[in-house]
């Protein structure tokens, strides 16, 4: 796992920013489409500014770009301001040149959610899998709705979150008793099949989980700590999500030495 500790969390989110033009650059030179998985909630806005910013200085372009987002809440309609349809096109769809229709959310409105589920995975592999995978982590250490005890190997289904999640999610809804019981959510197994992973993290309130997903066991009680098993995960983090990693020197000179040899060669 490659970890980057960053200043602060508008660093973190320029480094996220720079992987995504990165990809897309490079992918559009070959005439490519690229494939993008992308997060919610409070941790990703940054890299959506950021990119917005990029695309309005003409610095990328989303022409040829499918998305498919980690989760969706049930019981909450797309065009309700609390969905994670509204949040991706008021935070990044509606501000950049994506056609919408190559855009993926999983549908949890008015559709039988085990087939859904099937119909969203089938997408993934259509469009050829994804490409780059961006990820939060809930402070239980949740990746997308993959909440503590889900098999590693698991598939985009129907998940019932915890009480924590809810609670950590309560500040966007009126009360903790309008914050959804259940989501469809990418599997941890879907999530691994991904070619690159980022995962980002910011404030002290990460630092655990961070902790024990990336220096701790594997284990289906710490779902991000899955992401050890993937051959190509950047963890991407500021100093207070950073606390409390037994080995955040060990890191921080790795990421010196790595731009040494690429300065070097
Ligand atoms: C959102 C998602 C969740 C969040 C996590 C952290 O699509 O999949 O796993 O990434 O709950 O949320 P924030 O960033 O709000 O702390």
């Amino acid at each position: 796992m490659r970890v980057v500790i960053l200043d602060s969390p508008d660093s973190v989110s320029r480094f996220a920013a720079d992987q995504v033009c990165c990809l897309l650059n490079k992918r559009r030179d070959k005439r490519l489409a690229s494939v993008l998985g992308l997060a919610t909630g409070g941790t990703p806005i940054g890299l959506y500014k950021e990119l917005i910013a990029r695309f309005q200085r003409n610095e990328i372009s989303f022409q040829n770009v499918d998305t498919f987002n980690l989760d969706e809440y049930v019981g909450v309609a797309p065009d309700s301001p609390l969905s994670y349809h509204y949040y991706m096109l008021d935070n990044l769809f509606k501000h950049i040149n994506i056609d919408l229709s190559r855009t993926h959310i999983p549908k949890t409105d008015g559709v039988d959610l085990n087939e859904s589920a099937t119909v969203f995975e089938n997408a993934i592999n259509r469009a050829g899998g994804i490409d780059l995978q961006i990820l939060g982590i809930g402070s239980d250490a949740h990746v997308g709705f993959n909440e503590i005890g889900s098999s590693l190997g698991s598939r985009t289904r129907v998940k019932s979150l915890t009480k924590r999640t809810r609670q950590d999610n309560a500040r966007y809804f009126t009360s903790i008793d309008q914050v959804p019981t259940l989501a469809l959510t990418m599997g941890i197994g879907t999530i691994l099949e991904s070619r690159s992973i980022l995962l980002l993290a910011t404030g002290a309130g990460k630092a655990e989980a961070i902790r024990r997903s990336i220096e701790g066991p594997i284990t289906a009680s710490v779902p991000a700590s899955a992401m050890q098993l993937h051959p190509n995960v950047t963890v991407a983090i500021d100093r207070d999500a950073a606390s409390e990693l037994a080995n955040a020197e060990y890191y921080l000179t790795s990421e010196l030495n790595r731009t040494l040899v690429s300065r070097s060669s």
